[in-house]
């Protein structure tokens, strides 16, 4: 039996998938759902045979949101006191990569989780937005932090501001997404870019990620010399010295994240 009952875990080589599984509600994330994917996100985090994590939905949707039949009847105290949705923040300083691979809604904290993700990639059926207005509230798990750094201060309130959705190609041609997938063979094309990732020197990966989103939090001049810090740093791995060597001598390198 599966120690999760609101997703789905497996291994595809070096790439850990996780899977919201929780179809009667769209994938809706309630504090349950929340724990299970920080709990399964660390353990791929802790498994050197790991390299890289998607976290995906169904077809139909990635996550309708937060779940809002949880939080209806609940108090600004009851939401204060219990924090709601800090625990996403465990999510957030994971070091392993993460794609995001999104197929249908991604709405509310749905979308505000696939932009926790490194890197979104979309089926051409997805759906963006962050509605919260309608329900009479504003995302609150990060959507108007990182949706605005994400495509801008105008389109972010558009978004936020009228609730409308965005289509797949509209949220790439806004750079929230890297890139669209045809909707056939999706989740397969998902895997093989974390197959990618996952081939590549697991340290040196967490770094440039690391790197990656320093960007968001230090001003250029702290960030280059953090950047430049950890790439000093790259070269005590084995990883640098296996993948110069193997350039030097025209063949392919045998990473081992060490
Ligand atoms: N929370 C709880 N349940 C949800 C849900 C959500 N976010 N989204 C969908 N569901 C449930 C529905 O209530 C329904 O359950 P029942 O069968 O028991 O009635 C089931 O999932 C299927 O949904 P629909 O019948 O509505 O499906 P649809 O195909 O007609 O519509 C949809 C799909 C447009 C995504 C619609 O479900 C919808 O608008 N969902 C809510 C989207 C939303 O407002 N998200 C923001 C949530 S708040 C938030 O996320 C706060 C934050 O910042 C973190």
């Amino acid at each position: 039996m599966s120690e999760y009952e609101n997703i789905l875990t497996e291994t595809r080589e070096r790439v850990g998938i996780i899977t919201l599984n929780r179809p009667k509600a769209l994938n809706a994330l309630n504090e349950a759902t929340m724990r299970e994917v920080v709990r399964a996100a660390r353990a791929f985090d802790a498994d050197p045979g790991v390299g890289a994590v998607v976290l995906t939905g169904s077809e139909k949707a990635f996550a309708a949101g937060a779940d809002i039949k949880e939080m209806a009847d609940k108090s600004s105290m009851d939401m204060y006191l219990a924090d709601w949705f800090a625990e996403w923040e465990q999510f957030t300083r994971l070091r392993i990569p993460v794609v995001a691979a999104v197929s249908g809604h991604a709405l509310g904290g749905g979308c505000e989780l696939a932009m926790m993700c490194d890197i979104v990639v979309a089926s051409e059926t997805a759906r963006f937005g962050q509605p919260e207005i309608n329900l009479g509230i504003f995302p609150g798990m990060g959507g108007s932090q990182r949706l605005t750094r994400a495509v801008g201060k105008s389109k972010a309130m558009d978004m936020i501001l009228t609730g409308r959705t965005m289509t797949a190609e509209e949220a790439e041609r806004a750079g929230l997404v890297s890139r669209v997938l045809p909707a056939e063979g999706f989740l397969d094309e998902a895997v093989a870019i974390a197959a990618t990732i996952a081939s590549k020197s697991k340290p040196v990966a967490m770094m440039a990620k690391e790197a990656v989103n320093a960007a968001f939090e230090m001003g250029l001049g702290q960030g280059v010399l953090f950047e430049r810090r950890l790439f000093h740093s790259a070269f005590a791995t084995k990883d640098q010295k296996e993948g110069m060597a193997a350039f030097v001598a025209k063949r392919d390198p045998e990473f081992t994240g060490e």
